[in-house]
């Protein structure tokens, strides 16, 4: 059976403890092996990307393999040809397939028509290589799962994934968002599964009260530009700024951030910001990930 990864909880619980370790050990060895040698990852991006394309590249080169970029004006997602023949093709030449769409069902249809991994590098519902980042990144700093994490702001594509993965590996999550932007209820159910808790809130104070790690995103995601007023009305009162944050807390942004809206430039730039570990951290559970898919 294809095992493919549309969001977090696609993997096991102990899978997903093996990637973060094989990431772990990568990032330590210096990827001094090559395990896919050979091998190439095809990647379809119907958005824009800086750091999901440049670590999914680099990330197979440093693994020995190739990766190769199709953009929006390469493949002609829904016009030129459907996804379940363009699924059914890269299958053929790639040994997996990333895909960073709008609607997570056109990554699902991916899935049912490839012969190899698809590998969900964000869709409108979902981030799981994000999660794997940020789990990779909360393990580095505290050395295990043992911290209270808040998410203050959107319950977005990055909050989802990040919720299930934080319940699958024991964290306690509080999440604060505006009325109307909640987590899917869908989402808190699979995370409910597991043994983290996903607590929920409309009071970013509270969320943040005992917190080690403060994690945000953007309020206006890729493809929302035409809700920016909306939103940013909703959002009053959720900035993560250093009267929210307080002394204690370390503070995660999976980037890009919108200074001056849902975090400041203080905040972002401060010693307490773990946002570029944490961005080179999706290199390396990356690589992990594909090593438990393709290794
Ligand atoms: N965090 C993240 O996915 O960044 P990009 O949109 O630049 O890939
Ligand atoms: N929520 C953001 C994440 C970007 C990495 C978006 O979907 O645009």
């Amino acid at each position: 059976m294809v095992r493919h990864f549309l969001d977090v909880d696609d993997l096991s619980v102990a899978e997903l403890h093996e990637v973060l370790d094989t990431a772990a050990a990568l990032k330590a060895g210096e990827y001094d092996t090559a395990p896919l040698a050979g091998e190439s990852l095809t990647m379809v991006f119907e958005k824009p990307s800086t750091r999901t394309r440049v670590s999914f590249e680099t990330g197979m080169t440093s693994l020995g393999g190739h990766a190769v970029f199709l953009g929006p004006d390469d493949i002609g997602l829904h016009g030129r040809e459907p996804i379940k023949d363009i699924a059914r093709v890269l299958s053929r030449y790639g040994s997996a397939t990333m895909v960073r769409l709008f609607d997570h069902a056109d990554a699902e249809e991916m899935a049912a028509y490839a012969t190899a991994p698809v590998i969900n590098g964000l869709t409108d519902d979902a981030h799981p290589c994000q999660t794997l980042a940020d789990l990779l990144t909360i393990r580095d700093l505290f050395g295990d799962f043992d911290a209270e994490v808040a998410w203050v702001g959107d319950g977005n594509n990055v909050a989802q994934s990040f919720a299930v993965g934080a319940a699958m590996v024991g964290l306690d999550l509080t999440v604060a968002t505006p009325d109307g932007y909640e987590l899917d209820d869908e989402v808190l159910n699979r995370a409910a599964e597991y043994e983290g808790t996903v607590t929920t809130t409309d009071d970013p104070g509270q969320a943040v009260a005992d917190a080690d790690v403060v994690y945000t995103d953007v309020w206006i995601s890729m493809g929302e530009e035409d809700r920016r007023e909306q939103k940013l009305s909703a959002f009053d009162g959720f900035q993560v700024n250093a009267e929210l944050v307080g002394d204690d807390a370390v503070v995660m942004h999976c980037l890009p951030a919108h200074r001056g809206e849902e975090i400041t430039d203080g905040v972002l730039e401060s010693e307490r910001s773990v946002v570029w570990r944490q961005a080179e951290n999706r290199k390396h559970a990356q690589c992990g990930l594909l090593v438990e898919l393709l290794g």
